[in-house]
């Protein structure tokens, strides 16, 4: 199956594809049209119209959290597509923040006024949901620690601020007769989480895909993984014989290069097309 990168956090040298803090994923399965995710802004639809991706025509859009950078788009999305419906967790009903130095910075979340306007196109769950015939997406479980980088992000209740507990975060399950391929946003609960959620779920995972969360949000925080957390990574690619792994977003160039060397993992960039 062929993937399109709309979105990632890098393009590739003199490429006229934008890039920015994000992934987006096109991809058609069981005849539909699928997007996953949007990215931050209107630049997935300006890559997709390169691409010679008609946005109007898409099925489905699944949503992997509740952070900007993978819903911010969907206004756009809604401005040009009028039927797809676009799969969402419960949870990214609330308001996220991320901490930089001292202050809290609003950072995502659907409010009631979205969910209200949206209300016929968004569909909301809370555990899993079978999108079509092959296509699940799940909630993820927590097998070991977050991400450091997770520290810095907070939901607002009434009672006040406290530590995300990334319950607004999904996985997608893509499942044929050779196996199953994971896509991932953020990757806030960190990948190993991830692919072994889907293994548990689905069985065995032969390709994975999407944000792999190991680098800081800036170059002056120290929240970025270690490297023996990458090399753990590495390590669980390598023994569960994941054949197909492309990342990009929330791995910074120094960590590619090291997970690049320890397994067979690929850099995607804004405008790629890879096969899983
Ligand atoms: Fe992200």
């Amino acid at each position: 199956m062929k993937i399109y990168t709309l979105i990632e956090d890098d393009k590739r040298k003199g490429s006229g594809y934008l890039a920015e803090s994000g992934i987006s994923l096109y991809f058609e399965y069981g005849g539909k049209r699928i997007l996953f995710n949007t990215g931050a802004s209107d630049a997935f639809v300006f890559n997709a119209t390169l691409l010679g991706i008609d946005i109007n025509k898409i099925d489905i859009c699944i949503i992997s959290d509740a952070y900007n950078d993978q819903i911010g788009g969907l206004k756009s999305f809604f401005s040009i597509n009028n039927h797809a419906k676009v799969y969402l967790k419960s949870a990214v009903r609330s308001s996220y923040y991320i901490k930089r130095g001292s202050k809290k910075e609003p950072a995502g979340g659907v409010s009631q006024d979205f969910a209200d306007k949206y209300a016929g196109r968004l569909v909301f769950f809370d555990y899993r949901i079978d999108i079509i015939d092959g296509i699940t997406a799940a909630s993820v479980k927590k097998f070991r620690r977050f991400p450091f980088y997770t520290s810095v992000l907070y939901e607002e209740r009434n009672e006040g601020f406290i530590n995300d507990g990334l319950e607004h975060e999904l996985y997608v399950a893509i499942r044929d007769a050779d196996g199953v391929a994971v896509l991932t946003g953020c990757a806030h609960h960190g990948v190993i989480n991830m692919l072994m959620s889907a293994h548990e779920d689905f069985g065995e995972v032969k390709a994975v895909a999407g944000g792999f969360r190991i680098s800081g949000i800036d170059k002056k925080n120290h929240l970025k993984e270690p490297d023996f957390e990458i090399a753990a990574i590495a390590k669980y690619l390598e023994n569960h014989n994941i054949k197909k792994v492309y990342t990009g977003h929330g791995v910074g160039a120094k960590a590619m290069e090291k997970l690049g060397i320890m397994s067979r993992a690929q850099k995607i960039y804004a405008g790629d097309i890879f096969e899983i």
